[in-house]
C-alpha cells in the first residue's frame, strides 16, 4: 500500500515554500523523493511528523521569517514528544546553505539542513536523524552535534538522482520544469552565486523526457526555470551545446503542450535566436520577464550588470519588432548604494519609455557577503520607501493601462483556481494576467476562450466565450 508505514501509519510531511518559483519546483522534487519513503503531503504542521521549510536567503526580510516560523515548530516539537510523539524538522533552499550550521546554533530544535543542491538526499538525512534520536533531550534542546547537515555541492547532480514527476507535479494543468540552477554572474547585491553555485545546465535529453513526463502527467503548460534561464546551454540530444531557443523548438514539438514559459532572464543572455523565438514559436507565450534593476548607467555598472540602459532598450525594441503585444515584466531595485536622485530619475525615465505590464520591485536589502554590502553611501530606508512608492505608482499605472488595453477582446485563458467569490474561478491569459470569470470548478487544468469585460490594477474579468480546449483567441 501507498505512503503507509511498515507498521500501518501514514507519515505526513508538511512543506512551507518561501522566495522564487524554483523553490516551488524544489519543494515538489522533495515531495516525489520523501514519497517512496511512505509520506504523503499534508496541509498543516499540526498533522506532519515532518515539517520542511524551503527558504529564501534573497532578502533579509525574507530570510528572518523562518527563524520565527522555526520557534513556532519548536514549540510543536516540545509539545507533541510531552505527549510521546515526535516531530522532525528540516530547513531546506538557500537560507540552509547560507547559514549552515548557524541554523542548528540559533534554533537546535532543528534536525537537518539541506542544501538546495542536496537534497535527493533527504532519505539518507532521514535515516542519519533517526539514528541520533537517542541523543536528543526530551524538551527539544539537545547535545552539540545531534543535528544533521547537508549543504555540500555534490559532484553528481542531484537530477540524476531525482524520480520522474507524476501528476503531483501538475497544477491545474501547468508545471514547473527547473533546466539551469546557479549564476555566475555576481551582480554585487546578490547571493544567488552563494547559495545556489555556479551556474549548471541540465542536458537537453533529460529536459526533453522530464517534458514528455509532464505532458503525460496532464501539463498544458511548462515553465522552464533558472536563476539565468537564458543563459542555458546544455549538450543537445546531438552532443552540441543548446542554447535556450534550441531548446524550446523542440518542447514545442511534444503533444499536449500547447504554453511555453520560462523565467528569468538575463539582458546580457537574449540572443538573436531567442528574440527570434518569440516571433516563431507560436507556443511560447507572449510575455517575457527582464531583470533591468535600475535605469541609471552608474548604478548598473556599480550592480556589475554588464550592460547599460541602451542595451536593454534596444533588446526591448527588437523583442517588440518580432513580438507587438510582448507583456514585459522586470524587477527594480530602489536605493542601491550610492543611488543619487538623478540614478532614480534616470529609473524612472526608463521604466516611462518602455513601458512594463507588470513589474517587481524591492528595496536594496545589504546582503552580508556580497560586495554591495561593503560599499559606503548606504541609504537610509526612509529614502528606499519614498523612491519605492514613486516607482510603484508609475508600474501600476502601467500595468492598469496594459490590462485595460485588453478589454473586448477574446483570450485563451488556463484555468488554475477557484476564485474567492462562490462560482467563480481563476486562470492566466497568455500574458500572465489573472482572468476571473463565472464559471464552474470542471474548468480548472482546460484553457477556455474568454472575452475580457473589465480591468483592474492588478486582474481583469470576462465571461466564457467557448469551452473549446486548447482554444486560440477568436
Ligand atoms: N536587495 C533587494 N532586492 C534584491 N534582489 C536580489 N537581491 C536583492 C537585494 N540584495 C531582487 C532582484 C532580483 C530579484 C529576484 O530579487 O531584483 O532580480
Ligand atoms: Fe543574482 Fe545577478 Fe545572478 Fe540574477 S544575474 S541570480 S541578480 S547575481
Amino acid at each position: 500500500m501507498k505512503n503507509v508505514r511498515t507498521n500501518g501509519q501514514r507519515k505526513r510531511v508538511f512543506i512551507r515554500t518561501y522566495g522564487c518559483q524554483m523553490n516551488v519546483y524544489d519543494s515538489d522534487r522533495m515531495a516525489d523523493v520523501l514519497r517512496p519513503l511512505g509520506y504523503a503531503l499534508s496541509e498543516d504542521p499540526e498533522h506532519a511528523d515532518l515539517v520542511v521549510l524551503n527558504t529564501c536567503h534573497i532578502r533579509e526580510k525574507a530570510s528572518e521569517k523562518v527563524y520565527s516560523e522555526l520557534g513556532r515548530l519548536r514549540d510543536l516539537k516540545i509539545e507533541r514528544r510531552r505527549a510521546g510523539g515526535d516531530l522532525a524538522i528540516a530547513v531546506a533552499g538557500c537560507v540552509a546553505q547560507a547559514e549552515g550550521e548557524e541554523i542548528i546554533r540559533r534554533q537546535p530544535a532543528v534536525d537537518i539542513v539541506v542544501g538546495p543542491q542536496a537534497y535527493h538526499r533527504l532519505p539518507e538525512l532521514l535515516a542519519r536523524v533517526a539514528r541520533k534520536a537517542d541523543e536528543r533531550l526530551f524538551d527539544g534542546r539537545r547535545r552539540p552535534g545531534a543535528g544533521v547537515l547537508d549543504t555540500e555541492f555534490p559532484a553528481e547532480s542531484k537530477f540524476d538522482h531525482l524520480p520522474a514527476p507524476s501528476e503531483a507535479d501538475v497544477r491545474a494543468g501547468s508545471a514547473f520544469l527547473s533546466i539551469q540552477e546557479g549564476c555566475d554572474k555576481f551582480c554585487t547585491f546578490c547571493v544567488v552565486p552563494y547559495t545556489r553555485g555556479a551556474e549548471y545546465s541540465r542536458p537537453a535529453t533529460a529536459v526533453l523526457q522530464e517534458a514528455r513526463a509532464l505532458a503525460a502527467a496532464g501539463a498544458v503548460e511548462i515553465t522552464l526555470l533558472g536563476q539565468n534561464v537564458n543563459a542555458y546551454h546544455g549538450e543537445g540530444v546531438d552532443g552540441s551545446a543548446w542554447t535556450l531557443a534550441r531548446l524550446i523548438r523542440a518542447l514545442a514539438e511534444i503533444d499536449g503542450l500547447v504554453r511555453l514559459r520560462y523565467t528569468t532572464s538575463h539582458p546580457r543572455d537574449m540572443d538573436d535566436d531567442l528574440i527570434a523565438a518569440h516571433g516563431c514559436v507560436p507556443q511560447l507565450m507572449p510575455y517575457l520577464h527582464l531583470p533591468v534593476q535600475s535605469g541609471s548607467d552608474r548604478i548598473l555598472e556599480a550592480m556589475n550588470r554588464g550592460h547599460d540602459r541602451d542595451h536593454f532598450r534596444r533588446l526591448v525594441d527588437r523583442l517588440r519588432a518580432v513580438s507587438p503585444d510582448l507583456a514585459l515584466s522586470s524587477d527594480f531595485i530602489v536605493g542601491f548604494p550610492g543611488e543619487s536622485d538623478a540614478d532614480f530619475d534616470d529609473t524612472m525615465r526608463l521604466v516611462d519609455e518602455i513601458g512594463f505590464a507588470s513589474a517587481y520591485t524591492f528595496k536594496y536589502s545589504r546582503r552580508p557577503g556580497t560586495p554591495g554590502a561593503a560599499l559606503g553611501d548606504q541609504l537610509s530606508d526612509g529614502a528606499k520607501t519614498a523612491r519605492l512608492g514613486a516607482l510603484q505608482s508609475l508600474l501600476g499605472d502601467q500595468q492598469r493601462a496594459f490590462n485595460e488595453s485588453k478589454v473586448g477582446t477574446v483570450v485563451p485563458v488556463l484555468f488554475a483556481e477557484a476564485g474567492r467569490k462562490p462560482g467563480q474561478v481563476l486562470g492566466k491569459s497568455p500574458w500572465l494576467q489573472s482572468v476571473y470569470v463565472e464559471g464552474d470548478a470542471d474548468m480548472i487544468g482546460s484553457i477556455v476562450n474568454v472575452r475580457l469585460l473589465a480591468a483592474y490594477a492588478l486582474s481583469l474579468s470576462g465571461e466564457v466565450v467557448s469551452k473549446q480546449p486548447f482554444g486560440v483567441a477568436a
